[in-house]
């Protein structure tokens, strides 16, 4: 059997296989400032010794200081970890581990964004069984009962604050992608207070990457229960509304906050519907080419999303109504409008054609892991590429 019919017969299996994950459902905590919240929830949880885990940027930016603060206050011992630093590896892990074991800890705080998330999730499941070599977490479904974690993410764009994978590279440098089943997640903390001194490009691009989450979620051929098709939705809405108008509003707290709550719904999104073909080419274009998975997704929105428009007609239409637009067409005027102020627009002319096999062999293999509308064969994919090149939408 051909790896396409392979692919085609297994489409619908993650999003089979996802609904028997035990996934978070945890209480968010939203507002400016909120961070100073966590050492109240650690109280009031009877977490006693908590391993605050960030990196050395944000580390440096003394983001952690309101965080320990409330832990002082609330009587909560504390050890940090900030030893992050780029993508997080089985090293970090590592090191993250032995802290949680010098502290005892009870409860990781996980203060940052997708690596500090990724790094303190694995930390999380293996800070129960120190004896365990981290190795073992690094599978690709991970059963472990994990330490709880309070959630507080720097950007508004991953989302991974709500998600149960990590990607972390191994000994041999090679990134592995596991699936934590059973973390503990109780509690998010959204403060728009940590996202809204970031720079323009990069709001532009977190922002684009969670609405890309929502959208694949509402076209993903998932069973949904209609609260999670409506935080997709609302996801794409509430980016759309605000995004733009932070370019020459960036310190606009009200629409920071929606977006911190649109990314938070974006991972609910990658939870419940999963991602799908935007996210596949995305990955596979951002690791060839060395781009950020915020422009990579950038890139591959649109064309993918024409390219299987006819595929979920009706799941566009209501999408579209749902962000005020009367039609698919009309909600792709707005997607287009909101790329171009990112600058990703246009074509991408690193894509050589002679890299088309190797490109072709990524995204099937990530194609797996997904339930999107079609299964594409190997000649639409080239076509997608070819408009991804050339900047047609
Ligand atoms: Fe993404």
């Amino acid at each position: 059997m051909g790896f396409y019919l392979f692919r085609k017969m297994i489409r619908r299996l993650p999003g089979i296989v996802i609904k028997a994950v035990p996934l978070p459902e945890p209480v968010i905590t939203e507002g400016f400032g909120t961070r100073l919240q966590a050492g109240r929830i650690c109280k009031e949880r009877g977490y006693h010794s908590v391993l605050l885990v960030t990196d050395k940027v944000l580390y440096s930016l003394g983001f952690q200081e309101s965080v320990i603060k409330s832990l002082e206050e609330n009587g909560v011992s504390y050890k940090l970890f900030y030893n992050i630093d780029g993508e997080p590896t089985v090293g970090m892990v590592s090191e993250g581990r032995s802290a949680a074991e010098e502290c005892r800890a009870d409860c990781i705080i996980a203060l940052g964004g997708g690596a500090v998330m990724d790094t303190s999730k694995v930390i999380a499941a293996s800070a129960r069984n120190y004896r365990r070599r981290i190795g073992a977490y690094l599978t690709k479904f991970v059963l472990a009962k994990t330490l709880p974690m309070i959630n507080i993410p720097t950007t508004a764009g991953t989302g991974a604050e709500m998600t149960v994978g990590a990607v972390i590279k191994n000994a041999k440098g090679v990134k592995s992608s596991s699936v934590i089943v059973g973390l503990k997640v109780p509690d998010v903390i959204l403060d728009s207070e940590l996202t809204v001194n970031a720079p323009s490009k990069v709001t532009l691009s977190c922002g684009i990457d969670a609405l890309s989450h929502g959208f694949e979620g509402c076209v993903a051929d998932v069973k949904t229960r209609d609260e999670d098709m409506k935080k997709s939705m609302e996801c794409v809405r509430l980016v759309l509304e605000n995004l733009p108008a932070l370019v020459d509003d960036p310190h606009n707290i009200d629409r920071r906050q929606k977006l911190c709550l649109a990314a938070n719904y974006g991972g609910n999104a990658i939870n419940k519907q999963l991602a799908g073909y935007v996210h596949a080419f995305a990955h596979t274009i951002g690791a060839v080419y060395h781009i950020s998975h915020g422009e990579a997704i950038a890139r591959c929105l649109l064309p993918v999303a024409k390219f299987q428009e006819n595929l979920c007609s009706e799941k566009l239409q209501a999408l579209a109504v749902y962000c005020g637009c009367e039609n698919a067409a009309g909600l792709f005027d707005k997607l287009e409008e909101l790329i171009a102020l990112s600058g990703f627009a246009g074509g991408f002319s690193k894509i050589e054609e002679k890299d088309y096999p190797e490109l072709i062999r990524l995204i099937d293999a990530d194609s797996i892991n997904y339930s999107p509308p079609k299964t594409f064969t190997d000649k639409e994919i080239v076509l997608i590429l070819n408009r991804i090149k050339n900047g047609e939408k």
